[in-house]
């Protein structure tokens, strides 16, 4: 017996599942969706979103968390190195998967206590400090293996650029207009150790924390990058082909991107009259896997078919 037709809770059917499946627990039908290179969509406001509002750049967990469920199967080890108010650790919860969060900022960390408080979830491990360090500290104490890593990195100096919500300026000019506001994003990080400004500094922050990732990951297994690109000072950054450049670098291949275009999000009014400046309504989502070296043998391609076996007979029964 290798494919298994699966059913969802309401008796519908999830389609065919194979039982040598290595890398994750979706059937057939639903793996050639979680392939998709975009994904247009807006997510619920769910998960105490007025309170992770506060932060400015946390990401959808119902997105992390089919993310998290392409990349990995039930019970996986799950890590985000720069986990804000804990978009990805929430999508764990919600895929029945274990996480391990890393942020700088004391505020984010109580901001997700808080929340797992207000949904009754269980908090999964969080640490607050600086993910140079505390990397460093799990492959000195051997940690297991991650199986996945996915996280949302500071966009360059995104955090200092202001807004002009409803407002329009010229280049070099200080945005107008009653709605215009420092960017929430200024709240990433109050830590005097969070880069400010120069580019070389946000590479360099960059390389430091994948290159002590990559070591922690599981070879075999895929590591998702949310990046934006951004427009500065007149001048459009391709910050996602400079993490393509660094994490490749470093060892990991990159094997694609997932556009995410969220349909909820406003246009700004920016350079009208004056210059064409981009809306910026999408978000990259870089895909790198740390290849393996030595493939898998008989006996670990057996084991997986038990292992994906038994997890189907554990779901019957329950
Ligand atoms: C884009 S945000 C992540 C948001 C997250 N995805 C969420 O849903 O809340 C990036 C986070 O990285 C944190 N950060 C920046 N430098 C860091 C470092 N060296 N170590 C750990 N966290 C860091 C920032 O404080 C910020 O909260």
């Amino acid at each position: 017996m290798r494919k298994i037709e699966l059913f969802s809770k309401n008796e519908k059917s999830r389609g065919f599942y194979d039982v040598a499946n290595q890398l994750n627990d979706l059937t057939g039908k639903e793996w050639v969706f979680s392939t998709k290179s975009v994904i247009p969509k807006g997510f619920p406001p769910s998960f105490q979103l007025k309170l992770r509002n506060k932060h400015g750049g946390q990401k959808p967990p119902e997105l992390c968390e089919s993310l998290i469920r392409t990349f990995t199967k039930e019970g996986d080890l799950v890590l985000d190195p720069f986990c804000g108010v804990g978009g990805t650790l929430i999508g764990c919860h919600l895929s029945k998967r274990t996480g391990v969060g890393i942020e700088l900022n004391k505020d984010w960390v109580d901001i997700y206590y808080n929340l797992c408080e207000l949904e009754s979830l269980k908090p999964l491990e969080i640490i607050h400090g600086d993910s140079r360090d505390i990397l460093k500290k799990f492959i000195l104490e051997k940690r297991k293996y991650f199986d996945f890593i996915l996280t949302d990195i500071p966009y360059w100096k995104m955090d200092e650029v202001d807004k002009s919500k409803g407002t329009y300026k010229k280049v070099g000019e200080p945005s107008m207009g009653v709605y215009s506001e420092k960017s929430k994003l200024s709240r990433f990080s109050s830590d005097s150790k969070q880069l400010r400004g120069r580019k070389e500094d946000w590479e360099m922050l960059i390389g430091d924390v994948f290159s002590e990732c990559y070591k922690l990951l599981k070879p075999g297994s895929y590591c998702a990058v949310f990046i934006g690109n951004m427009y500065n000072n007149g001048q459009y950054f391709l910050l996602n082909a400079d993490i393509a450049r660094i994490l490749s670098q470093i060892g990991f291949v990159l094997k694609g991107e997932i556009i995410w275009y969220d349909v909820n999000k406003k246009l700004h009014l920016y350079g009208i009259n004056y210059s064409w400046i981009p809306s910026i309504v999408h978000q990259f989502i870089m895909i790198f896997r740390k290849e393996r070296i030595v493939h898998l043998n008989k006996e670990e391609k057996e084991n997986i078919r038990f292992k994906n076996l038994k997890r189907i007979k554990d779901e019957k029964t329950s």
